[in-house]
């Protein structure tokens, strides 16, 4: 996909280039202003006419009628170069990737050094740049009969930089896995729950196993009983779907231990089981796997760039359906640890998977846990569509988190888990906990329920039921599944072995 040239694109008989400008007094300079120069100062004209902008994320394609080898220039504003921020950088190039795909392309080239300025350096932007290409080029097939518009993906990609090639060839790399991890955990979360079954997610599993070498376990019903898993199988009870405990294991360093255990809530479909969800709220219940499908992208984004860190990853997989052999309100169930709960929603069945895998993560050996999970209304209630709602009983591995968050890009704030809550959590007359303590603060009391079962193991839980999937599209992506916490999960892994040493 991407190739790197230490030369000069002026001799080039590109396409189309891609030029990023800053907003300064001098906008062309070196190679740029040798551009203008063979363009007989119009780039400085269209500059002053307001046809090329330097606003970010403002863009103007500009052909050359013939005047250089380059076709087509392709300018991003960006900003005043005193306020360059990494993130907003890779929103300007997801803006310009449409416009690329408008032109219909198979080949484009960068000039990846107009991107670079005191605050972003050459490994930066070509980071920037790969993985706002690969996010913004992402299109969910869907199932339509075959359409007569011909259709023309980028295949190659010609990075022209002074800065040393091999280092804008690995940031290159990065950014790209790190936007395919991400497209491939939304493919999951658009496909609909009748062609992504907990079979078909275990195959899944599998598949990525086979690439990446890692270990992986499916744990069967029968396991699953011989195991005790409780509260995972009522959520099941009423489904023709056998249920799956997926694990994977990937090995980052010899001996098993410093492990970090990544949980994602894997429901299909839910359809909030005997507590119905109205016709309305029902439509989009596809999107429930969000958690599990953000641990496979972390999971691939790990395949791929290898962090010397152990890392587990635990999916309960089932739907959530009605029939006469489902779980009820007021059902008693006992989970693999021990903890008996009552049920008063089974539209709360989230925690009810997600209490066994954490036990389950545990019993592999995990030393860190983070769950992720399209958990609770609640939480968009509270923090909107785009912020993902997060818990913590340990305040350091939070920390951490929240930096691989911003590194990421992907927004998360913390709510307080208080006593009170917990003792509200734990508030059944007949059982150990209560499944669903009411409306109050009830984000927090699904999170704090899961938190239940990481007991003394550090642990951060994230809601995504806001952030997974999106009615509107981005500049990084179009409507629909937003593969959130994918790279949030990975940069985490990639980050920990250099914090343990610190
Ligand atoms: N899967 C839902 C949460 C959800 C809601 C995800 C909207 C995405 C968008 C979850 O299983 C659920 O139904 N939660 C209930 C919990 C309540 C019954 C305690 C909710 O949030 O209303
Ligand atoms: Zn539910
Ligand atoms: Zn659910």
């Amino acid at each position: 996909m991407f190739s790197v040239k230490n030369e000069t694109f002026l001799k080039e008989k590109e396409e189309l280039l891609i030029i990023g400008l800053y907003d300064r007094p001098i906008k062309f300079e070196g190679e740029l202003a040798e551009l203008d120069d063979a363009l007989n100062g119009q780039l400085t004209e269209l500059v002053k006419e307001g046809d090329i902008s330097a606003k970010k994320k403002e863009t103007a394609l500009i052909p050359t009628l013939g005047r250089v080898p380059v076709k087509r220039l392709l300018f991003i504003g960006l900003g005043k170069d005193k306020k360059a921020d990494f993130q907003e950088m890779k929103e300007a190039i997801g803006a310009a990737a449409k416009t690329i795909k408008k032109v219909r392309l198979s080949s484009i080239a960068v000039a990846l050094d107009s991107f670079v300025c005191e605050r972003i350096e050459a490994d930066d932007a070509a980071h920037a740049f790969s993985e706002a290409f690969g996010l913004a080029s992402y299109e969910f097939k869907g199932y339509k009969q075959q359409s007569n518009d011909p259709e023309q993906a980028v295949e190659q990609v010609t990075v022209y930089t002074k800065a040393e090639a091999g280092v804008v060839s690995a940031a290159l790399h990065v950014g790209y896995v790190f936007s395919q991890g991400t497209n491939s955990a939304r493919t999951l979360v658009n496909t609909p729950g009748n062609l992504l079954t907990a079979s078909d997610m275990a195959d899944y599993a599998r598949k990525l196993a086979e690439t990446y070498n890692f270990e992986v376990e499916i744990l069967e019903k029968e396991d699953i009983e011989k195991l005790g898993m409780g509260a995972f199988l009522a959520v099941n009870q009423g489904s023709v779907e056998p249920p799956k405990m997926i694990t994977l294991k990937y090995h980052g360093q010899e001996e098993w231990k410093d492990v970090l255990g990544l949980v994602g809530k894997g429901i299909t479909f839910d359809t909030g089981g005997y507590s119905i969800k109205p016709k309305t709220g029902i439509v989009g219940m596809k999107t429930d796997m969000g958690g599990a499908a953000a641990v496979f992208g972390a999971m691939e984004i790990i395949g791929e760039l290898k962090p010397q860190q152990n890392v587990v990853a635990v999916i309960p997989a089932t739907d959530n359906m009605i029939s006469g052999e489902a779980f009820k309100p007021d059902d008693v169930i006992t989970s693999m640890s021990g903890k008996t709960i009552e049920v008063l929603n089974t539209d709360a069945e989230g925690r009810l998977v997600l209490a066994d895998a954490m036990t389950y993560a545990k019993h592999h050996k995990a030393d860190y846990l983070v769950d992720v999970a399209t958990l609770t209304g609640g939480v968009v209630v509270a923090l909107g569509d785009d912020k993902t709602g997060a818990l913590t009983n340990n305040e350091e591995f939070f920390e951490e988190v929240l930096e691989a968050s911003n590194e990421a890009g992907e927004f998360i704030w913390r709510l307080p888990l208080t006593e009170k809550d917990k003792q509200r959590i734990r508030s059944s007359k007949i059982a150990d906990l209560n499944n669903s303590p009411g409306r109050e603060g009830h984000a927090i009391m699904g999170g704090g329920f899961v938190g239940e079962f990481a007991e003394d193991t550090p642990w951060v839980h994230l809601d995504i039921a806001g952030t997974a999937d999106s009615s509107k599209a981005s500049a990084l992506g179009p409507a629909g599944a937003t593969g959130v916490m994918a790279r949030t999960l990975a940069l985490l892994a990639l980050r920990r072995p250099d914090n343990q040493e610190k």
